[in-house]
């Protein structure tokens, strides 16, 4: 059965819109609080941005478990990537999505101290040395990662527009839902 909630052959559903443009506006709070820390540290916007970089990235990594588990109930309903390299490109955005705030994550609990993302009790925290593995996974990847992805989203964004203005503004019209 198909109900405008999931996906079609020619536009995305309402739940796939859903997640997309939650995501894109949390994605970009989430580079907002990175982008301030690293170049106005101290900054008034850095102190009420950068607080909130671990919570918010604890929500995207929920929200992408959700979305990866809604694309495999969508496989084969959804519309085709408009080439290869969008195929590729959509790939690698779900990659970093979960590979980035889970490294992150480990690190945060291999370190053993207390998480309560949103004041929310997620991780207890525990008595005894760090887990080295974990923090260390955490601190090679976790931003290098973050970079990549910051360049695979503004590519992403650069082909979403440059469709739009060559002639083929169907390919926005299926993600926005007109
Ligand atoms: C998808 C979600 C996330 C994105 C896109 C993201 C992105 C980034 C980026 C680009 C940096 C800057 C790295 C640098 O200074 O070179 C960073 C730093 C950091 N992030 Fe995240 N992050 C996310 C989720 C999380 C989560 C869930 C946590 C912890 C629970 C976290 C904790 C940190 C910490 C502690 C730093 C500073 C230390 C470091 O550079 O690794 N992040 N993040
Ligand atoms: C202004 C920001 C954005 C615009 C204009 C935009 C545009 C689009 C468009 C036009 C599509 C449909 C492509 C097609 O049908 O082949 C799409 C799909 C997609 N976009 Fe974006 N996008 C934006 C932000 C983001 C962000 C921040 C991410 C993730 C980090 C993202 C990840 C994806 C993925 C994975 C798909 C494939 C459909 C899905 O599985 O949800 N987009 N986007």
């Amino acid at each position: 059965m198909t109900t405008p909630c999931m996906d079609s052959p020619k536009r995305f559903g309402t739940v796939t819109r859903v997640l997309h443009w939650l995501m894109a506006v949390l994605f970009v709070w989430q580079f907002a609080s990175v982008l301030t820390h690293f170049f106005a540290e101290d900054s008034a916007l850095d102190s009420f941005l950068w607080p909130t970089h671990k919570s918010v990235g604890t929500l995207l990594m929920l929200l992408i478990l959700v979305r990866i588990l809604w694309a495999l109930a969508n496989t084969g309903r959804r519309p085709k990537p408009v080439s290869w390299l969008a195929g590729l490109g959509h790939s690698v955005l779900y990659v970093l999505m979960l590979a980035i705030p889970l490294v992150a994550l480990l690190r945060q609990f291999g370190g053993g101290r207390a998480f309560s993302p949103f004041g929310i009790p997620f991780m207890p925290g525990f008595e005894g040395p760090k887990i080295t593995w974990m923090v260390d996974l955490g601190s090679n990847f976790h931003g290098l990662l973050g970079w990549v992805l910051l360049a695979a989203i503004v590519g992403h964004v650069a082909a979403a527009l440059w469709h739009y203005f060559s002639g083929e503004p169907e390919i926005l019209g299926r993600i926005i839902g007109k």
